[in-house]
């Protein structure tokens, strides 16, 4: 899951989805595009929404995306247009750049193609992010699980 900081909208991604998947199966993380914010906690916002829906954050620290990243994960979900340009940029061929994902091109009914930064917003942007990211999350976690089976 990435993010230009890894601090508000990544960090909910990979709790949600975490809340979802059996963790002996997949490996779930999250990353930041920028260095902004390297070993910082989640904002209190994206903390405070998760903790309202019973998920806990606190575990988690800002990190940024690495090349390596490509070699560790099948799957890299990004959050918006920027993050997907800026992560395809450190691609090094074409595999990596096929597991680059905008997170909501997995939820067909979604009316928007990008999750909008909160950072900058009230409460209540983090609010609607935390119910996109929930809603796709549920449709993820439904292949995952499906295809473990
Ligand atoms: P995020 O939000 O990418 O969802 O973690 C942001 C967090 C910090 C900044 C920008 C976006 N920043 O500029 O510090």
């Amino acid at each position: 899951m990435v993010c230009l900081g890894n601090i508000c909208r990544s960090p909910l991604a990979e709790g949600i989805l975490k809340s979802k998947v059996n963790s002996t199966h997949f490996f779930i993380d999250s990353a930041g595009t920028s260095n902004f914010h390297d070993g910082d906690l989640p904002d209190s916002r994206s903390i405070l929404i998760a903790k309202k829906y019973g998920i806990d954050i606190t575990n988690q620290r800002s990190r940024p995306f690495k090349k390596n990243d490509f070699d560790v994960f099948d799957i890299i979900y990004v959050m918006d247009q920027s993050n997907y340009q800026n992560i395809i940029n450190l691609a090094r061929d074409e595999k990596d750049k096929k597991k680059v994902k905008l997170i909501l091109s997995e939820n067909a009914a979604s009316k928007i193609s990008e999750v909008p930064d909160p950072y900058y917003d009230s409460e209540r942007g983090f609010d609607q992010v935390f119910k996109m990211l929930d809603e796709v999350c549920e449709i993820i976690s439904i292949k995952l699980n499906d295809a473990n089976k």
